[in-house]
């Protein structure tokens, strides 16, 4: 087992669900990697007892440690992880992880490697599944943020920019803005124009209100020619390191409007910390069936959650195409800024 890409509230708790029903249940061994696909391409393992998972349910982050490592990335990364599957007699690997880790599983099936995903990512972007575990947490320190900056902002009269994590989908900035009463979302998935979002603020403040609250996910883009969009490194993956749309947008805001606006990047904070309990339920349920596939012999699936129901679907349809939040929840949001 595995935990790649970034970390997520209920790793752990996955994590302990797999061993608990592998070992106990089915009497296996479980064994697990170290810092995502790095520690397969390096053999470096760790063995996970029942007695060695004890207490982490609640506990944020991941025992194993993760990172972004992509082992087609570089050349030998490939063989060496093959060798080390072979050397540690792995029958099935569970993956937990985001698009990327999971694209690499899903790779590693077609090399002959029994790959379970796990579907993690606080961004809720993974397709086939109703939601990710770690979403539920992330919205949740998020609402909890805009309602004490709500506060503060009407006790200054100033407009608030909240940047939330979201590289390509907008679910933590629409959940978060609608369950944080936010006056503007911003996504990635439809490029704002500025002139646009002042507009609706100077209407809000000509109608009664005295502070408004931006909610704007990370990859929000302007759209083309309205602001000046900004080069960002990218990660093994190819992905853009983003961070730093609100402390952009927030001058704009103050020198079309005349408002005061002040920012908040709320970024890691989200993925830190203990899980919500829907989290934890939805991440051993995810555990419990994804060493289950492990022991029917299953391969190249993910376990998903649809419905209440958690059932196996095709790795290759979770990773084909992005999760975006579509247009007709956006407009929901719209009804209520004003
Ligand atoms: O895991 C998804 C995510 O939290 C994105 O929302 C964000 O853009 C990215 O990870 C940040 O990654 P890192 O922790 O590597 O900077």
């Amino acid at each position: 087992m595995l935990t790649g890409g970034g970390d997520c509230p209920g790793l752990n708790a996955v994590i302990r669900a797999v061993v608990r029903k592998g070992e106990g249940t089915y009497g296996h061994h479980i064994v697990g990697f170290r810092h995502g696909w790095r520690g397969v391409v390096e053999d470096e393992t760790v063995d996970l007892t029942i007695a060695a998972t004890r207490g982490i349910l609640r506990i944020g982050g991941t025992i194993l440690g993760s990172s972004r490592t992509n082992p087609f990335k570089r050349e030998g990364d490939l063989a060496a992880a093959l060798r080390t599957l072979e050397q540690e007699r792995i029958d099935a690997l569970v993956a937990i992880g985001g698009e990327d880790t999971l694209g690499v599983a899903h790779q590693l099936a077609a090399e002959g490697v029994r790959c379970i995903g796990v579907p993690k990512t606080i961004d809720n972007d993974l397709s086939c599944t109703d939601v990710t575990f770690g979403f539920n947490t992330a919205v949740q320190i998020a609402s909890d943020a805009l309602d004490r900056l709500h506060t503060t902002a009407e006790s200054h009269d100033r407009v608030l920019v909240v940047e939330v994590m979201g590289r390509h989908a907008g679910w933590i900035a629409l959940h978060a803005g609608l369950a944080g009463g936010a006056d503007v979302i911003l996504v990635p998935e439809v490029a704002f124009d500025i002139g646009e979002v002042c507009e609706q603020l100077r209407h809000r403040h000509s109608h009664g209100a005295a502070s408004s609250i931006v909610v704007a996910a990370e990859g929000a883009q302007p759209r083309e020619g309205t602001m000046a969009t900004l080069e960002a490194d990218l990660d093994e993956f190819g992905h853009v390191r983003l961070g730093g749309i609100a402390n952009r947008i927030a001058p704009e805001i103050e020198s079309r409007t005349g408002f005061e606006v002040r920012t908040v990047v709320l970024g890691h904070l989200l993925r830190g910390g203990t899980p919500t309990a829907f989290d934890r339920i939805l991440a051993t349920r995810f555990g419990l069936a994804a060493v289950d596939a492990a022991h029917d012999g299953d391969g190249d699936v993910m376990v998903a959650l649809q419905g209440t129901d958690i059932v196996r679907v095709p790795l290759a349809d979770a990773v084909g195409v992005l999760k975006t939040v579509p247009r007709e929840r956006l407009a929901e949001a719209e009804v209520l800024f004003g």
